[in-house]
């Protein structure tokens, strides 16, 4: 099953708002619903949001009217600013988006409705392309993880993360088809918990050996020897390696070197962010803060008490043990490694 997918003239994606509890889908027929659904986090995870995106550049070209190609492109170029600004963070949006726009700018297409299909395609080649991606980064990953290793794991990034597979819980998925014995032990990440609610769900789904800890734990169970490895996934990785991810990141990185754990990053050459030499100029999306004093509408504190709620950090690169992607496995220095990864050979 697919997170997010095409469906006879619409997009239809898993409703993860409603997970575990429910399975739930969204069908949304224009792309101000895409947009928005990516805003409220109906669809989320970098990879997920970027295919989401394309099929929204799709849906976009379907919904306007124009037979002129003029009028139709500069259409389609403010339709992908609005799809861009849904969420700053992740580079995977924008990275969607300007493939679309090159498909639309390439010339190839004589008429608007032969433009239409032409995104059409060019959004399912993005979707079936991340899962591929995601298959070969889990091969490649799966060979760092030892049979019975207890591995520690951050945020969601599944197949509800992606089109289908997932990043680091695709290095799990590859480990454990590979017939290793595994545990995973999932932070929650608060406040939004899509360890919890959407991890949980796809270790369920797999039969692979999990449980819940609080984020706080987790420096309890690598001083406690109960921790192998770290594997999380990324939202934008500057060029000279620094990662941004799911807040909380951070901290897990700094006591894996404190308790000298090897700390992956498993994310795909469209995460990495080239034009950024460093991780100090990635946006960080802050959200409203009444998902930390009001978690899922259950009031915790009083509605007046003041919240802060970033929703991702920065992981300096030499924390960073290595960073998984299609092409293989980029060591430091990363200047160097990430652009070779980038032109597709490590
Ligand atoms: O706010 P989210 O849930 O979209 O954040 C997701 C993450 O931070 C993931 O770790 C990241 O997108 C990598 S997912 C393959």
């Amino acid at each position: 099953m697919r997170s997010v997918a095409w469906d006879d003239g619409a997009v239809k994606m898993i409703d993860q708002r409603a997970l575990p509890w429910r399975l739930e889908f969204a069908r949304l027929e224009t792309v101000a619903q895409v947009a928005e659904s990516i805003r409220n986090m109906t669809v989320r995870g970098a990879p997920a949001i970027g295919a989401s995106a394309a099929f929204g550049m799709a849906l976009a070209a379907r919904e306007s009217a124009e037979a002129d190609m003029r009028s139709l492109l500069a259409f389609l170029e403010q339709q992908g600013e609005l799809l861009k600004t849904a969420r700053p963070t992740a580079v995977n949006l924008a990275w969607a988006v300007e493939r679309m726009l090159e498909v639309a700018h390439s010339g190839e297409c004589k008429t608007a409705d032969e433009l239409r299909e032409a995104l059409l395609l060019a959004a399912q080649q993005i979707a079936d392309d991340d899962v591929s991606i995601n298959r070969r980064m889990g091969a490649h990953g799966a060979a760092l993880v030892n049979d019975g290793a207890t591995i520690l794991h951050h945020c969601n990034t599944g197949s509800l993360a992606c089109v289908d597979y997932g990043t680091a819980l695709g290095v799990v998925r590859a480990a454990h088809e590979a017939g290793k014995r595994l545990h995973i032990l999932l932070d929650e990440t608060r406040p939004r918990l899509q360890g919890s609610r959407l991890s949980a769900w796809e270790m369920e789904e797999l039969g692979v050996s999990y449980a819940i800890i609080p984020d706080t734990a987790a420096g309890y169970y690598m001083q406690n020897g109960e921790v192998d490895m770290i594997l999380v996934g990324a939202d934008r990785i500057a060029a000279n390696g620094d990662v941004a991810n799911k807040i909380g990141t951070y901290q897990l990185a700094v006591l894996a070197a404190a308790h000298d754990l090897p700390f992956y990053c498993v994310a795909p050459t469209s995460t990495v962010d080239l034009a950024l030499p460093c991780g100090d100029e990635i946006p960080i999306e802050q959200r409203d803060s009444a998902e930390v004093t009001t978690p899922y509408g259950v009031a915790i504190v009083p509605a007046h008490y003041q919240a802060r709620n970033p929703a991702f950090d920065v992981t300096p690169h030499h924390y960073v043990t290595g960073i998984v992607t299609e092409h293989g496995i980029a060591r430091p220095p990363y200047t160097k490694s990430l652009a070779r990864a980038v032109r597709g050979k490590i």
